[in-house]
């Protein structure tokens, strides 16, 4: 890949020297040449740049000055960046430094060692560049991972295997109107696709027990407890035993201690069907004791299923889901968390029209 080096300085006759060097050098870089920050700040706007070289004293807008824009702009802001300097007071030179500048070199240049700085400068670049394809490739795929890995589990009780992308989606949009920091968020919207990987460990004959309530049957369920995905659910005595082991058979797949990203998935796949009221699964947490990012996901997951279509029932009209979330309120679901659904009910709405089955 052809590298890119943009030379910076107000003297037209500095410019000369160097590209003499370079041409005595023959080196295969793309050499570019400007007269001034600015002229040297539309280029990076323009074109991609391996390395900067600038001279440090420029009469409108000095190196410094040029290497603080750089940086402010996440597009420019890793670009190498060398300055080239006869006398640099050293509190310039902090300042350079403090900004990120990997070389000063005086004027005027010494041609061979100029050209041994510059290509050791881009032989790191390249080390970086590759890092960041392979650290970006990393990422992806690993999200590629968690949401199949949930998708599987998924599709053992689910046709789609879409409700543990709408859960996902549903829980950042409440926890980004919790203000949990963006990198929260994001952590939950990436592990949330795994809060019922347990399921893979619960036989189908449970799993996927037809039978639809009757409005007679649900209301006699309603008046018994209060309802959640698990409640709605036609099982009962050992089968819902077994059912209910989806939570802790999450957690010990996902395993305690691991990367953030495991450890809350993990987090998530145990207490997703703990109740506020200390009356759900498996460990009767109560209240604040229930990892936040699990209250967060009870909800989105209890919505997704009251508003889509299951094996045991029909898909609830939005109303109605929204009167039964009324009742949990305080009881199942922490009323924080239900603030913030309702807050942000339209963005959900609007995930849920656009990624219904
Ligand atoms: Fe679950
Ligand atoms: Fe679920």
């Amino acid at each position: 890949m052809e590298r890119t080096i943009l030379f910076v300085d107000d003297e037209p006759a500095i410019l000369s020297s160097i590209r003499r060097s370079l041409k005595v050098a023959k080196v295969d870089w793309n050499c570019e040449f400007v007269l001034s920050g600015k002229e040297a700040l539309n280029f990076c706007r323009e074109s991609t740049v391996d390395l900067i070289v600038t001279d440090g004293k420029m009469p409108e807008m000095s190196g410094n000055e040029l290497l603080e824009k750089l940086r402010n702009n996440p597009e420019s802001r890793d670009i190498p960046t060398i300055m080239l300097s006869g006398y640099f007071e050293d509190t310039l030179r902090m300042k350079a430094l403090e900004m990120g500048i990997v070389e000063f070199l005086n004027k005027p240049i010494i041609p061979g060692e100029f050209i041994l700085r510059l290509r050791n400068v881009l032989r790191l670049k390249t080390i970086s560049d590759e890092l960041k394809i392979a650290n970006k490739d990393l990422i992806e795929t690993r999200m590629q991972i968690i949401r199949r890995l949930g998708k599987a589990a998924e599709y053992k009780d689910d046709d789609t295997g879409r409700h543990v992308i709408r859960v996902a989606h549903y829980s950042r949009i409440i926890a980004d109107g919790m203000r949990l920091s963006p990198d929260v968020v994001e952590l939950i919207f990436q592990t949330a696709p795994m809060h019922d990987i347990g399921k893979i460990g619960i036989p189908d004959n449970i799993l996927k027990k037809p039978g639809v309530l009757d409005p007679g049957e649900l209301e006699v369920m309603r008046q018994h407890s209060s309802l959640g995905e698990d409640v709605l659910i036609p099982l009962a005595g050992e089968e819902l035993a077994i059912y209910k082991r989806h939570s802790e058979m999450g957690e010990d797949i996902l395993g305690e201690e691991n990367t953030p990203l495991l450890k809350m998935a993990s987090v998530i796949a145990a207490s997703h069907h703990e109740k506020w009221d200390g009356h759900g699964y498996p460990r009767g947490l109560k209240g604040e004791e229930i990892p936040l990012e699990a209250r967060i996901v009870a909800i989105a997951d209890i919505f997704d299923a009251l508003s889509s279509k299951r094996y045991y029932k029909e898909a609830f009209p939005i109303k109605k889901c929204l009167s039964i979330i009324e009742e949990l309120e305080g009881n199942h679901l922490d009323p924080n968390v239900v603030v913030s659904f309702n807050r942000n009910f339209d963005k959900i709405i609007d995930i849920q029209k656009r990624m219904g089955d």
